[in-house]
């Protein structure tokens, strides 16, 4: 103790002598940078040891033979998330984002149908993106009416019939008008339903739903006795297809919530978040979105 108290000050000394021929402002410049630097380095690191998302996008490369066909969901949800981050990124306009965006949604859905997926349902624009700035909502809108208007004779060529759903009263008129032009084009097909939620929110569709009921109810077409399960699932927007609760939902751009999407229907679904943006999510990435979804026991709330 008394050896170690003795040659503190000596320490102190040697600790001191860099220091010695530099005043404190030049000191501390060179040396904590330097510091911040190593323990960047360290952090960089052990992020890449720690974090396994990476090692396994790293380690295991799936290829699409691998996917087992009856293994395949029957309904997968998409949250379309990062358009806007991709252009800023590409140094493009936000619309490119967007227009990038719609495009990628078209080929996902497309390689869905042909994997033997039946539904697909993108969140293409939220109740809460009324919000954002009026060009882009505008901007948004007019981007929809012409992708909706572009692709119906594609639609109609590969059987794909397409839905729209969500809270109908602010969607300008000339976009409703082409959403009924397709729906009553494209609505005898059955094996390929892409889901396009315009103005949705798992809120509204569950408010929307009781507003049904209670109607129902008035007219005395529904008893207490009738509401279950069964009958709420029948009043959401999700009725139109076969498969209203998602197997697998992808969200992509690292983002980990389900952001008022569909609730009542997410009770059992699989999450898979992906870190790619919108835009970049290709044949590649819904492989390995797919098999990760294959790899997991699905018990739906049943204790093994
Ligand atoms: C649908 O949107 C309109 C206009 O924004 C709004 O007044 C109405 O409350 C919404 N409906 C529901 C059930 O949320």
């Amino acid at each position: 103790m008394l050896s170690l108290l003795s040659s503190l000050p000596s320490l102190l000394f040697l600790f001191s002598v860099p220091c010695l021929f530099m005043t404190s402002y030049v000191c501390f410049p060179l040396l904590l940078p330097k510091l911040l630097g190593l323990i960047r380095i360290k952090a960089a690191r052990n992020d890449h040891g720690d974090n396994e998302e990476r090692c396994d996008e790293r380690t295991y490369v799936v290829r699409e033979e691998e996917l087992q066909r009856e293994r395949m969901p029957s309904h997968v949800a998409l949250i379309l998330d990062g358009n806007r981050r991709w252009a800023k990124r590409a140094g493009l306009l936000t619309s490119q984002g967007h227009e990038a965006g719609a495009k990628r949604l078209t080929e996902i859905a497309e390689l869905c149908f042909e994997m033997g997926i039946h539904t697909v349902s993108a969140f293409a624009f939220s109740t809460e993106n009324w919000g954002r700035d009026k060009v882009e909502v505008n901007c948004l809108m007019s981007l929809l009416q012409h992708y909706l208007s572009s692709n119906i004779n594609d639609f109609q060529r590969k059987e794909i019939r397409i839905s729209v759903i969500g809270n109908k009263t602010k969607i300008p008129k000339s976009l409703i008008q082409v959403i009924n032009e397709i729906e009553e084009a494209t609505k005898g097909y059955k094996n390929k339903h892409l889901i396009l939620a315009i103005d949705y929110s798992g809120r509204f569709d569950l408010t929307h739903a009781c507003k049904s009921i209670v109607k129902k109810s008035k007219e005395g077409l529904i008893r207490e006795e009738d509401v279950d399960e069964t009958l709420i699932q029948r009043e959401l927007l999700t009725s139109c297809t076969d498969f209203p609760s998602p197997d697998l939902l992808i969200r992509t751009s690292g983002e980990q919530r389900i952001s008022n999407f569909f609730l009542w229907q997410l009770a059992y679904t699989e999450l898979f978040f992906s870190p790619v943006l919108w835009p970049d999510f290709d044949k590649g990435k819904l492989i390995e979105a797919l098999a990760s979804y294959q790899r997991r026991e699905r018990r739906f709330g049943v204790q093994a």
